[in-house]
């Protein structure tokens, strides 16, 4: 799979350790920094860097990390098209895929272990979309208004 990556300082850790499982795995990784966890840069830069990939269909998924993971999947939910979760558990990283169609995922760098974090991802690449019934409710998410 086509996968983006992103992070602030605060979620540059993980980002690398998910960057190297998914290139291990034999993703292709689009790693679209940050690029230390020194130097403080603001997370909406690479929330909006990886969704406007994941909108123009230039890879199938992203992957954001930040201190929490909220900040950064605010930006990623501006994007039409862009399903950002943010998920503290691989039982979130399910259901946001069974559900919810989750095309980005969002993670908390100050949260979670590199193990943790690897954890969600495999459970949210591994779990398909349900349909049916959530199919109208996914596309409601951009067509907005009442069903
Ligand atoms: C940066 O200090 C922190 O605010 C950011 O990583 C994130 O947690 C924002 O939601």
């Amino acid at each position: 799979m086509r996968i983006a990556a992103g992070a602030d300082h605060g979620g540059f850790a993980v980002k690398q350790a998910v960057v190297r499982h998914l290139r291990a795995q034999g993703h292709e990784v689009v790693d679209m920094g940050t690029d230390s966890g020194e130097l403080s840069v603001d997370y909406p830069v690479y929330g909006h860097r990886v969704a406007e990939l994941v909108a123009a269909g230039d890879v199938e998924r992203g992957v954001l990390v930040c201190g929490t993971g909220l900040g950064i999947c605010m930006a990623a939910n501006r994007h039409k098209g862009v399903r950002a979760a943010d998920c503290t558990t691989p039982y979130l990283a399910e259901m946001a895929r069974r559900h919810n169609d989750a095309n980005v995922l969002c993670l908390g760098g100050r949260l979670l272990s590199d193990d943790e974090a690897w954890a969600i991802v495999e459970v949210w690449l591994a779990t398909p979309f349900e349909g049916g019934r959530h199919q109208q409710r996914v596309q409601l998410l951009d067509e907005g208004g009442a069903a």
